[in-house]
């Protein structure tokens, strides 16, 4: 099983559309994947039209004493080869407990650990902030994807989120690849086709050669959670960007002096 964390410490930047439709098109080609909502507020959950009452059970039971299997907590989904783990309101409440409760950073690694058998895929749908949670994340994972959207600001959240995995890196021993996948890119404004070219600058080699467009089939999560095909130029610049990604590298050793 490879384990892909899907990340950026700034909010908004496509992190849970990404992650939906990576996870969509690896499972079109048959791969068994494990969907991981990360984020208290629960997008990706609400999308697969997960009832907020009774609260589900899902990825915070991960973080407790007496951890289920996380394959018992794992949910089916409309769409064949996807399981969901859901995340609850409390996975916000994780931090305060971290100051007494050590060993909270690795719960996701361990829990992935046991499943390894089961999915070829964990897509982890990280929330917008550095917090215990994103730190399971990036403890647990194998790359690093980082949609980041096309406008000069995001370059910063990007920077930083570069380099949390580089520290992350360092403390685990263990590399981890990073890649960047420009998102809601408006092709008619200079600043979109700036923004790419400084991206690209920056991070050679790195950087899904394209970027995925604005698209308004994209603007429902919920949409991209059905069992519908997917269309429109947004989801296939997703199969594109999956391509690509699939053919990169693992990374072999730290990354930390190229990123
Ligand atoms: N390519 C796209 N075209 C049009 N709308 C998009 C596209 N990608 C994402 N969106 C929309 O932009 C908004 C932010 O996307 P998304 O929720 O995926 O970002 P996020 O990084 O997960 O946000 P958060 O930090 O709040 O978790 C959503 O309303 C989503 O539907
Ligand atoms: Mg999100």
């Amino acid at each position: 099983m490879q384990i892909w964390a899907i990340a950026n410490q700034k909010g908004g930047v496509g992190k849970t559309t990404s992650t939906l439709c990576l996870a969509r098109g690896l499972a079109e080609s048959a791969r068994q994947v494990l969907l991981v909502d990360l984020d208290p507020h629960a997008s990706m959950t609400r999308a697969f039209n997960v009832p907020r009452h009774p609260v589900p059970l899902g990825t915070h039971e991960l973080f407790s004493a007496d951890a289920p299997s996380l394959d018992a907590l794992a949910r089916t989904t409309p769409i064949d080869g996807l399981r969901l783990l859901a995340a609850q309101p409390g996975l916000a409440t994780l931090e305060r407990r971290s100051a007494t409760q050590p060993g909270l950073g690795m719960a996701l690694q361990r829990a992935l650990a046991n499943v390894t058998h089961l999915y070829d895929y964990a897509l982890l749908d990280c929330p917008p902030t550095l917090s215990l949670l994103m730190v399971n994340a990036l403890a647990a994972a194998d790359r690093l994807v980082v949609p980041t959207q096309t406008d000069p600001l995001a370059l910063h959240g990007l920077a930083d989120m570069l380099h949390t995995a580089e520290m992350v890196e360092t403390s685990r021993r263990r590399p981890l690849a990073r890649f960047v996948l420009p998102t809601l890119f408006d092709r008619r404004t200079a600043l979109g086709q700036q923004s790419l070219e400084l991206l690209h600058g920056l991070y050679a080699g790195r950087v899904w050669p394209d970027a995925v467009p604005m698209d308004a089939r994209l603007r429902d999560a919920r949409a991209i959670a059905a069992n519908a095909p997917l269309t429109g130029a947004g989801a296939e610049a997703y199969r594109q960007a999956l391509a690509w990604l699939l053919v990169q590298p693992p990374a072999t050793s730290p990354q930390s002096q190229a990123a």
